[in-house]
């Protein structure tokens, strides 16, 4: 009985009098399914996507900041601190902001949060019921369409094409999805480098983006998970740069610029949200380490950290300029990449009719991960095979060595269907 009315409690179970329990018809929407991640086996060339370079990782420079935090941590910083974080790396991040980015940040908007995920977990919850809907790029991540539906919003996938979100395309994307019922409360975007497609919101989509946002009384998620990297073109300012109306939720995040099990990253509020945004993390999670947050202002006060980004900046450009020679000499005219300007992957379109699965399979074979790309579309899938290639912590010799097998792996799959 207890596990039925926690059940019910939960929105997993409705109860009808004289007819039974019955599962909820929402209930799929709360369970999230399949995000878990398979173990992670170490393969020789592996283009996982996301992860920064470890080889050039300054250990040395980040365990002397830690250090520095232990020896002078007071006995407020090592109790339960402010849920926003702390004040020195709130500090840090709102000069960062401002100088990088061209946001007006000061500290009293920005909350520290367990990576960006935490910070739009926290939005989710703000805003998201029953019946509310969240607009989503189609193609996006996955585990970000995930946390939004398990709030109960209801996400409507809106297509990106070379100039980012197709904002002209709202209106009809919420008619077919949802029978034309709006309320929506959030938008979720990611203008520097769209995720997974690669292109950069044009300075038309921004405007159009922040009179919609605007019209409808909505709020933006700006997600600048990666935008520290761009290797061709100017860095763009940030939505939240140029948004006049407090519309635009800024969330930034140190996993890409450092490394993701930092799990540092914050978000920028429009003041009238701070309250509330601060009364669900207390409840949910209260802090995020402190030691870890001194030891970060440390490292950005002292400059290291830009120097990081500066040097890191460098060693990707090679790697992915390696990256883009490679491929065009091993496919030629047989594929197609995307979004190869700035960030730590590139989308790869092959126009071959051979299945994703099947190259994968093939390639694992010769020790080479990469990593379908189908799973990010939502309402048209690509026509042939894609995957996302991520190249920030693979050597040149092994992106080269690496794509020759990709290669190889798709020719032998060419040749197994008779193609060749
Ligand atoms: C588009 C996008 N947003 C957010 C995140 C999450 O970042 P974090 O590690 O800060 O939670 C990722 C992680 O890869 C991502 O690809």
């Amino acid at each position: 009985m207890q596990a039925y009315e926690l059940l019910h409690a939960e929105g997993y179970l409705v109860m009808k009098k004289g007819a039974g329990t019955f599962i909820a018809t929402n209930a799929a929407a709360h369970s999230p399914v399949g995000l878990r991640e398979e173990k992670i086996e170490p393969a020789l060339y592996d283009f996982r996507h996301g992860v920064p370079s470890w080889d050039a990782f300054p250990m040395d420079r980040w365990q002397k900041a830690f250090q520095d935090a232990c020896r002078m941590a007071t006995p407020e910083i090592l109790g339960y601190g402010p849920a926003e974080g702390s004040e020195a790396l709130r500090q840090e991040i709102a000069r960062l902001l401002r100088s990088t980015r061209s946001i007006p940040a000061v500290p009293e908007r920005i909350i520290i949060t367990a990576g960006a995920t935490q910070a739009i977990d926290i939005i989710s919850r703000l805003f998201l019921q029953r019946g509310h809907q969240v607009i989503v790029e189609d193609p996006s991540h996955t585990v970000l369409r995930g946390i939004f539906s398990f709030s109960g919003g209801e996400v409507i996938s809106v297509p990106v094409d070379e100039e980012g979100l197709c904002v002209q395309d709202i209106e009809n994307s919420i008619a077919e999805q949802s029978g034309g019922k709006a309320a929506v409360k959030l938008i979720y975007v990611t203008p520097s480098h769209q995720f997974p497609a690669g292109m950069t919101m044009s300075q038309q989509r921004r405007a159009e983006l922040l009179d919609y946002a605007r019209q409808k009384e909505a709020y933006i998620i700006e997600d600048d998970y990666d935008s520290e990297y761009r290797y061709i073109g100017q860095k763009t300012t940030a939505l939240a740069g140029l948004d006049s109306s407090d519309r635009v939720i800024y969330v930034g995040s140190f996993s890409k610029s450092l490394f993701p099990a930092l799990r540092i990253g914050y978000v920028v509020l429009p003041a009238s949200l701070i309250e509330s945004f601060l009364a669900i993390k207390c409840i949910t999670s209260r802090m995020t380490p402190a030691l870890e947050q001194e030891a970060l202002a440390r490292f950005i006060r002292s400059g290291q950290y830009a120097r990081h980004v500066n040097q890191m900046s460098k060693l990707y450009s090679g790697r992915r300029s390696c990256l883009v020679q490679s491929l065009a000499q091993c496919f030629q005219d047989r594929a197609r990449t995307y979004g190869d300007e700035a960030g730590l992957h590139l989308l790869i379109q092959l126009k071959t009719p051979v299945k994703e699965e099947a190259i994968a399979d093939k390639a694992i074979q010769s020790g080479l991960k990469i990593y379908p790309a189908r799973d990010y579309f939502v309402a048209s899938k690509p026509e042939s095979a894609s995957f996302l290639l991520g190249y920030a912590n693979l050597t040149e010799h092994q992106i080269r060595t690496g794509i020759e097998l990709f290669a190889e792996a798709e020719e032998c799959c060419r040749r197994e269907k008779g193609l060749l």
